[in-house]
């Protein structure tokens, strides 16, 4: 994407955000993901549901997402009167071939994650420059209890070639706990074991690896969005 202007950049990511929304159809429940390209979704539901009068509910996954959420006019539920969703709209940082995901980059990744696993599909939203062959140039944002980070800092920095930074001395999720950023390098080449392993740290909240997730990547390139679709899609 180093070619292209910040504007340019940015028409590309609206493109990709209203893309997604042919995927969004009367009744439904949705996840509301977080982040610079998701915004332009939320901004089209808000016009859909204007203007064509469509009727949706929804979970937003940040604070942020909330807010513009209901600015835009979505109605929205709670996890009192919902058990599943029937589809999740949301960025990435990195994905791979088989639409494994690095995403947290905003610090949302733990919501983003309890609304992936809880809805029926998930389609992504992205820039050419978020796909890769192999996953982790981008640092891995893990979300870890505040208690003893500096010890689950280290556990994750024994199976880290890189450095593990925590972001920001006073920076907090929307769940009030510190992200250690992961510097593995593009070395993740089994996400789902790496996955794994990263959560079985005890301190670890969630762990900013998608995997199995997602079905659809809505992919913004400059003369229109390409569809990247898993095999056994569910969308
Ligand atoms: C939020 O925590 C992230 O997972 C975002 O979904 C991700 O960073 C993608 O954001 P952009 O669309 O802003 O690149």
């Amino acid at each position: 994407m180093g070619e292209f202007s910040a504007e340019e950049k940015e028409a590309m990511k609206a493109e990709a955000g209203i893309a997604a929304c042919n995927f969004v159809k009367d009744g439904m429940k949705i996840g509301i993901g977080t982040g610079s390209t998701v915004k332009y979704t939320i901004l089209e539901l808000g016009r859909r549901i204007r203007e064509d009068g469509l009727e949706i509910s929804g979970i937003p996954t940040s604070e942020v997402t909330e807010k513009l959420s209901i600015e835009q006019g979505i109605p929205l539920i709670n996890w009192n009167e919902c058990s599943g969703l029937d589809l999740v709209i949301d960025g990435a940082d990195e994905f791979d071939s088989n639409l494994h995901l690095i995403k947290g980059g905003g610090g949302a990744l733990l919501r983003e994650k309890i609304v992936a696993e809880s809805s029926a599909g998930m389609v992504v939203v992205a820039d050419a420059s978020k796909q890769v062959e192999v996953l982790g140039t981008f640092p891995l944002p893990i979300e870890v209890n505040p208690y003893g980070w500096e010890q689950t800092q280290r556990r994750i920095q024994a199976i880290c070639s890189g450095p593990v930074v925590r972001r920001g001395p006073d920076y907090l999720t929307d769940n009030g706990n510190p992200i250690l950023d992961a510097h593995f390098g593009p070395v993740i080449s089994n996400p789902v074991e790496m996955e794994a392993q990263l959560r079985s740290i005890a301190g670890v909240v969630e762990v900013g690896l998608f995997t199995n997730t997602a079905d659809v990547v809505v992919l913004a390139a400059p003369n229109g969005c390409e569809m990247i679709r898993k095999e056994n899609a569910r969308l």
